[in-house]
């Protein structure tokens, strides 16, 4: 198990489409994974793409947290795997918020996403899965998965004007004043903005 590096946009590893793991009971991959939640604990994130850590491999591992999951406390282990995970968005709906990435350090920006999915994926011990996801979580796998397939999030943005600086929250910091809910280490950017009060009076 081991801290590795993060690979930042504009990397080329970020832009493959990454290999089908062949045989997830690979002991390979189970030491993947133990590096991938090392890597996560260490930046504290949500979620990390193989591809991001330079292992051009189908895998994925997030946590619940409390941005995902209000019953968070009564899990045992938040901690999920996904091994050559497939996306199926269930319905037309779609929601736009705010994300952050690894790789893209320094920045936020809203994002479209499909409100509610399907995903079917392989755990470690090769038995395959299905669950069905919406709101955050719906978010944070379409957002994973896109690494898979070389797609970093603002290559979904229509509009580039709603990536911005963490440390210049203009955008997020007019959501939030529109009433817009947002997750809390989000809302922080803002609290922290010594330009609010400036731009956001009363
Ligand atoms: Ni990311």
């Amino acid at each position: 198990m081991a801290v590795r590096k993060v690979a930042a946009m504009g990397n080329p590893i970020l832009y493959r489409i990454a290999e089908h793991v062949a045989d997830p009971t690979d002991p390979k991959i189970a030491r993947l994974v133990g590096d991938m939640k090392d890597t996560l604990i260490d930046i504290g994130g949500s979620g990390i793409a193989a591809p991001q850590i330079y292992e051009s491999l189908r895998v994925v591992v997030y946590r619940f947290s409390a941005r995902l999951d209000d019953n968070v406390e009564e899990l045992d282990d938040p901690w999920v795997t996904l091994v050559n995970p497939v996306l199926t968005p269930v319905g037309d709906e779609m929601v736009s918020g705010w994300e952050r990435c690894l790789s893209i350090p320094g920045l936020h920006g809203k994002v479209p996403r499909h409100k509610s999915l399907t995903m079917t994926y392989q755990d470690l011990s090769r038995t395959e899965i299905t669950v069905e996801a919406s709101g955050a979580l719906a978010t944070l796998l379409q957002h994973e998965c896109d690494h898979l397939d070389g797609i970093l999030y603002p290559m979904q943005m229509p509009d580039i004007s709603k990536l911005e600086f963490n440390t210049e929250p203009g955008h997020l910091a007019q959501d939030i004043a529109d009433g817009v809910k947002v997750w809390p280490v989000l809302r922080d950017l803002v609290d922290a903005w010594p330009a609010r009060e400036l731009w956001f009076k009363g």
